[in-house]
């Protein structure tokens, strides 16, 4: 088999073979594509060789004799990641035309300071950090900046500090000997001795622990960590890209986040603005996501009509470009023609609740006079007050048509009535007052 000209998309091999050893065939693997996932079945007796291959690089070792089901779980996992490092991502001033790579689009004036941002230290080996509410494409400039790197032969390793329990982040990104606590049998080898030469994106370090910081910090400053339970420093060459959607600076205040990190990755920054803060960009995005979906899912949509558009456009996309991407794949699978239409495209869940706060907010400040009022009247019972109000408004409003009013209220006709008997409101007032 050769690698070369059979360019597979993931490598599973023993490191016991006929006529040649493991590490030597690893080696030459990685020197041709340092991107390809490798994953290493062994015998329990060659352990120690496949856990020296994780420090070469490899994705992930099994003992025979494996699960079937977990086998597949890695399988997946490796060809998820091996894909991320090889679709390429573009963006405007450089975009290819090749049909499987992810573009990065908008032209609003936040997006083309972001694309001169990625060209300016895409190059450059130092520490970015990436800042921005969820969704709004951290991730997918963080895979543009590594390649369009010096790396972007080399692996692309993401790790989500927010996914993986606090506990067990240490030993993800650092490895730790054997002994090091109840459970670690052998050594295992972190992420980031794995990617050693490549590139790390650390997504949400705002979740991270202050223990964990403090090995980062040194790991950007020095070039070395210890393994979990070691003495002996380890020395990488790893670039970093970090991100995080929470507000650092509260962070530092609360103790929560170490200050010297925190300038060492402010150094340079790119803030990827919410998408309702450049909308001018949304119609690109639609099209976009239109033609993708239609071309993956096999549907033949063309168009957008202008009320759909104007309806997607109007919204203020709690979740970003992730929740218009998601709303624009639904509309295509449930599309019949070849028109997207207003009924097409539902938008869903977070707009109701973005309402929903949006009127907590002004009905707080109603209720800010109702306070100030109480404050004069000291010692009147506010909340009866308030809902006895809230009662007779309802019953007014429906022409004292207890049923409508008990729904608008969201309360049952019972309660409603005994509400009612308790702040002795009669039916027949209600109506006459008006
Ligand atoms: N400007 C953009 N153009 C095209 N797709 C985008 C853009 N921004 C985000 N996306 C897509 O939206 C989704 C969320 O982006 P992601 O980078 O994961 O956001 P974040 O990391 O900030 O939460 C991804 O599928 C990504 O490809
Ligand atoms: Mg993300």
């Amino acid at each position: 088999m050769n690698i070369e000209s059979h360019r597979p998309d993931l490598v599973i091999m023993d490191i016991r073979m006929p006529g040649t050893n493991g590490l030597v065939t690893l080696k030459k693997i990685k020197e041709i594509d340092a991107r390809l996932p490798v994953i290493i079945v062994t015998a329990y007796g060659t352990m120690q060789t496949a856990i020296e291959a994780m420090g070469l690089g490899a994705y992930e070792y099994m003992l025979k004799p494996f699960d079937v089901g977990q086998m597949r779980k890695i399988i997946d996992k490796a060809l998820a990641a091996g894909q991320l490092m090889k679709k390429t991502v573009s963006y405007p001033p450089l975009a290819g035309t090749a049909k499987e790579e992810d573009l990065i689009v908008g032209s609003s004036a936040q997006m083309q300071e972001i694309y001169k941002m990625i060209g300016q230290v895409a190059g450059k080996d130092v520490t970015v950090l990436l800042r921005g509410e969820s969704g709004t494409g951290k991730e997918l400039v963080a895979r543009a900046i590594y390649q369009h790197s010096k790396r972007s032969d080399q692996p692309f390793v993401v790790v989500n500090c927010a996914a993986i329990p606090e506990t067990l982040l240490e030993s993800e990104l650092f490895g730790y000997e054997k002994g090091a606590f109840t459970g670690a049998e052998e050594r295992r080898i972190g992420k980031f001795e794995q990617s050693n030469g490549g590139t790390m994106f650390l997504d949400e370090i705002g979740d991270m622990s202050l223990s964990t910081q403090t090995k980062i910090l040194r790991v950007i400053q020095d070039g070395e960590f210890t393994r979990l339970g070691g003495k002996e420093p380890v020395r990488v060459d790893v670039r970093l890209i970090a991100a995080t959607n929470k507000n650092l600076e509260v962070a530092i205040q609360e103790g929560k986040f170490r200050e010297d990190l925190y300038y060492r990755l402010n150094v340079i920054s790119i803030y990827l603005p919410p998408l309702r803060e450049r909308k001018e960009d949304i119609p690109a995005l639609v099209r976009y996501f239109v033609e993708k979906f239609s071309r993956e899912l096999g549907k033949d949509v063309r168009a957008i009509d202008e009320a759909a558009l104007h309806k997607l456009v109007r919204y203020g996309w709690p979740g970003n470009v992730r929740e218009l991407e998601n709303c624009l794949k639904r509309a295509v699978v449930l599309s019949k023609g070849d028109l997207l239409t207003a009924e097409d495209v539902q938008i869903q869940g977070t707009e109701k609740k973005e309402r929903g706060r949006k009127e907590e907010a002004s009905l707080e400040e109603m209720l800010e006079q109702v306070l100030d009022l109480a404050s004069i009247t000291e010692g009147a019972e506010i909340i009866p007050l308030v809902e006895r109000a809230l009662i007779r408004k309802a019953l007014q409003k429906t022409g004292g048509n207890q049923v409508r009013a008990a729904r608008l209220l969201g309360i049952s006709r019972n309660t409603l009535r005994s509400r009612m008997k308790k702040y002795r409101i009669a039916k027949e007032v209600e109506i006459t007052r008006g």
